[in-house]
């Protein structure tokens, strides 16, 4: 291959979910905890909207979204936030992945460095490099909290950087940030101005403490002309095949998604952002009883999990995944004695982070506690 993909840009996790369906399709049982995928359906009103719009006409619309889409984004925003942002800096794109693509794309040079905090969803690096930028890999250990201290965001910054990822709650490690944590973040930011942040809370939704979420540009109300704040309705509302989401932020920056967003795909599906304003305008109950059913897989999975002296498993604030770190064996090696075991997980170095597994709860809780059980018992097995 020769061009841009020249270097390897697929997706680790697909690779392992495609394993797990190859197994099954040779007759085997296998319990997948790969894919971070919501097993629930979208809201039935937001069905019936998506056939109420199938019935229109619809032709091509606006790059950045349809205007009554980033209207109920901006109300929503103003409304959990507080944060207000003009029409002017709102972009809706394919999912959140494509704005966080469309950003990368309009904005990295050759050489630019992105700094990633590890463990990271997979497609950070992927993106980055895919534009022409390096990622820089900052090191948040579970002794941290998987969380990106002022320290290691100041050891990784150079006068190379131009983008900071900050993922809360984060995939793979569910941890999420407090106001003190972002100010202390907020403080290094500050000293260099030419560094913008991507704030991805596509799983802000999801999340198992009472405190409020705090997103960096409320934190640091000063540096909201620097960040970029992502969003979508994939994980929140189960509607990941929709292609929904969004980013908010400096309206150049806007400006330059939408151009980008233009000229690879023109826009995303209106008759999916006409369902995403039902999403975001409807009823919230749905959110918090999807938030409570993945609350009892959390505890239930780590109810098992924390039964083996072979794993060490902090509990997720948020997102639908655990992390355990094995306390010995490589994850790859171990990641392939479930899978042939019939349990397929992904293996931490996907992440960014060896020596990790991540589990995926965004599956029935009869199927999770098997696959806990499995990981349990094969770890149990090896040891002896
Ligand atoms: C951290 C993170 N950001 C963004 C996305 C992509 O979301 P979307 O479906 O809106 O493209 C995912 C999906 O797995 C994710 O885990």
């Amino acid at each position: 291959m020769t061009g841009r993909l020249a270097t390897p840009a697929g997706s680790p996790i697909l690779e392992m979910a495609r394993r797990a369906a190859e197994h099954r399709a040779q007759g085997r049982h296998i319990v997948d905890l790969t894919l971070g995928e919501p097993d629930f359906a979208p809201p039935g009103h937001v069905i019936a909207a998506a056939q109420e719009a199938a019935g229109r006409v619809l032709g091509y619309s606006p790059a950045n979204g349809l205007p009554e889409l980033r209207r109920a984004v901006r109300h929503v925003v103003e409304r959990d936030r507080g944060l207000e942002y003009a029409d002017a800096q709102v972009a809706v794109g394919c999912g959140a992945k494509q704005v966080i693509f469309n950003a990368f794309f309009a904005t990295l040079r050759p050489g630019d460095e992105v700094i990633v905090p590890a463990p990271y969803w997979a497609s950070y690096p992927a993106m980055i490099r895919l534009c022409g930028g390096l990622p820089v890999v900052a090191d948040c250990p579970a002794a941290s909290g998987f969380r990106l201290t002022p320290q290691a965001l100041r050891a990784a910054i150079t006068e190379r950087t131009r983008w900071v990822v900050l993922n809360a709650p984060g995939n793979p490690s569910g941890a999420t940030y407090s106001h003190d944590e972002l100010a202390a973040l907020a403080e290094v930011l500050r000293r260099h101005p030419a560094v913008t942040v991507l704030s991805d809370e596509i799983y802000a939704h999801i999340r198992y403490d009472d405190r409020e979420y705090v997103s960096l540009a409320q934190a640091a109300p000063d540096l909201r002309e620097r960040i970029l704040l992502v969003d979508g309705v994939s994980k929140a509302y189960a509607m990941t095949g929709w292609r929904i989401g969004w980013g908010l932020g400096p309206s150049d920056l806007v400006r330059a998604i939408t151009a980008v967003q233009t000229q690879n795909c023109t826009q995303t599906a209106a008759v999916s952002q006409l369902a995403a304003v039902a999403a975001l305008e409807g009823p919230r109950a749905i959110l918090a009883e999807r938030r409570a059913i993945y609350h009892r897989r959390r505890d239930a999975a780590l109810a098992i999990l924390r039964q083996s002296p072979h794993l060490d498993t902090v509990a997720p604030d948020g997102a639908f995944y655990l992390f355990p770190r094995l306390t010995a064996g490589d994850d790859l090696a171990v990641a392939e004695v479930l899978l042939v075991a019939g349990c397929a997980t992904v293996p931490g170095r996907a992440f960014g982070a060896p020596g990790h597994l991540r589990l995926s709860f965004a599956t029935d809780i009869t199927t999770l506690e098997a696959g806990c059980r499995t990981v349990v018992g094969v770890l149990d097995k090896a040891a002896t």
